[in-house]
């Protein structure tokens, strides 16, 4: 019988970008700005460079093992691996926390796309600061609007995912990974060229030792798991696509400092800006909806920076967002046996419906609160400050005591044909250091 080939990436490139593409994405450009705002600058930068490399590398080199080693999706590839462990529930784990990160990745991405729309219409120049403000909560509280912005959003997405790996995912991360990439520099230039721009770079690479206490840990940490779509399964399933020559530990190290570089240069942009109008870099999730385009109605050619600006936000999210769908659709095709076709419609639409309710959270359902939390906040809070960290744990320990280490150099070393060094520090992380302090974060959020 003839075995149809498995889908998967054609080209080294073309495999970095896509993983580079799940990795940056709202994570690295509206949410790393603002916690590091929050958490104290320079001293904030500094624990999360180390958690990244130290601790984020080698997690992201085993997804990327297991992936590779098991050939298949989340729960497929520990069965592969390990047919006696019962490991492979935890890829019930990730296909469910993958579903709940992108219903309300979603909505989040919806909002990108009003206000990509709004800046192509100048619609958002010379607004005050409250009418900015007033604006933001009238479309994440309105009846409609949100939902069919969340809507466009899960269809851009799903209609790259039903193409699948070569000719869907790692097409389109060619093509717009680097213009992501040229785009963040020119806004990072503009804005470094601002008068008073140099207190911005004061309170990003200024290191206060006293400004580093065990939350900012637990914020680096949470906030470099996300980041780097670790703790989930998306990194797993690309792995899973990636070519036998590839080299795990390098191609590691490259989306590692790849993310963290586009996390900085986002820091880079919008920091200094926030300084040089005397805006607070702490401002919250509204800094990139609110402050900015006020920065941009100020300084000369705004308008065509905040079009470039809330396009590269578009374009960083539905690359994540897509390789979140990518996950659960493997999974569907793979092991429930239907098309990529069906699986990608069928998966696309419950995950809209579960989103509407997180489009809803700040307008029609803002009363429905549990634990004090709205809908979207809950299932933000449950997907990534436990599933993530929980997910992590399985793997690291996956790795490290259940799979023999022969298998795991086997695969890091492609069969003996390439060197890898340090695999003694690789083990030390992903057996002892990556379980115990991901179990901090966990009880941290559990027990406060
Ligand atoms: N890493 C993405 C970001 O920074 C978010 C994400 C998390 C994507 C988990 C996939 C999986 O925005």
């Amino acid at each position: 019988m003839e075995t149809k080939k498995r889908d998967g990436f054609n080209s080294r490139i073309g495999a970095l970008l896509a993983i580079i593409g799940s990795a940056v994405g709202l994570g690295n450009l509206w949410r790393f700005p603002y916690v590091v705002g929050e958490n104290g600058g320079g001293a904030f930068i500094l624990v999360y460079l180390i958690i990244a490399f130290g601790l984020c590398t080698p997690l992201m080199m085993t997804e990327l093992l297991i992936g590779r080693r098991g050939k298949s999706n989340v729960v497929g590839a520990f069965k592969a691996i390990d047919s006696k462990s019962k490991f492979y529930y935890s890829g019930y784990i990730f296909v469910l926390a993958s579903f709940l990160i992108l219903s309300f990745y979603s909505v989040v991405g919806g909002w990108v796309l009003h206000y990509l729309g709004e800046s192509l219409t100048f619609s958002l120049s010379n607004l005050s600061s409250e009418d900015l403000t007033l604006h933001f909560k009238n479309l994440v509280s309105a009846p409609v609007r949100p939902l069919l912005l969340h809507f466009l959003f899960m269809f851009l997405t799903a209609s790259v995912v039903i193409f699948g790996i070569e000719k869907g995912i790692e097409k389109m991360s060619k093509i717009f990974m680097p213009i992501l990439f040229i785009f963040i520099v020119v806004l990072a230039i503009r804005s470094l060229t601002l008068p008073g721009a140099g207190q911005g770079l004061n309170f990003l690479f200024n290191i206060d030792f006293s400004k580093i206490t065990m939350n900012t840990v637990f914020e680096a940490l949470g906030q470099s798991f996300f980041s780097l779509s670790l703790g989930i399964g998306c990194i797993i399933t690309y792995g899973s696509y990636m070519r036998s020559e590839e080299n795990i530990m390098k191609s590691s190290i490259v989306v590692v400092s790849s993310d963290i570089l586009f996390a900085l240069i986002a820091g880079l942009a919008i920091i200094p800006a926030v300084f040089a109008f005397n805006f607070e870099p702490a401002a919250g999730p509204g800094l990139v909806f609110i402050v900015l385009p006020q920065i941009f109605s100020q300084i000369a050619g705004g308008s065509v920076f905040q079009i470039i600006f809330f396009f590269i936000l578009f374009i960083a999210a539905i690359t994540s967002s897509i390789s979140l769908l990518e996950t659960v659709v493997a999974y569907v095709v793979e092991e429930l046996k239907i098309t990529r076709r069906k699986a990608t419609i069928y998966t696309s639409i419950i995950i809209t419906i579960v989103g509407c309710f997180c489009a809803l959270s700040e307008g029609a359902l803002a009363d429905f609160k549990l634990f004090g939390l709205n809908f979207f906040s809950l299932v933000e809070t449950l997907a990534s400050n436990i599933l993530l960290p929980v997910g992590s744990i399985f793997i690291a320990i996956f790795a490290s005591w259940v799979m023999k280490k022969e298998d795991v150099v086997e695969e890091l070393s492609n069969y003996g044909t390439i060197k890898v060094k340090n695999l003694g520090y690789y083990f030390v992380i992903v057996k002892f250091v990556a379980p115990i302090a991901i179990s901090f974060i966990l009880i941290k959020y559990l027990l406060f």
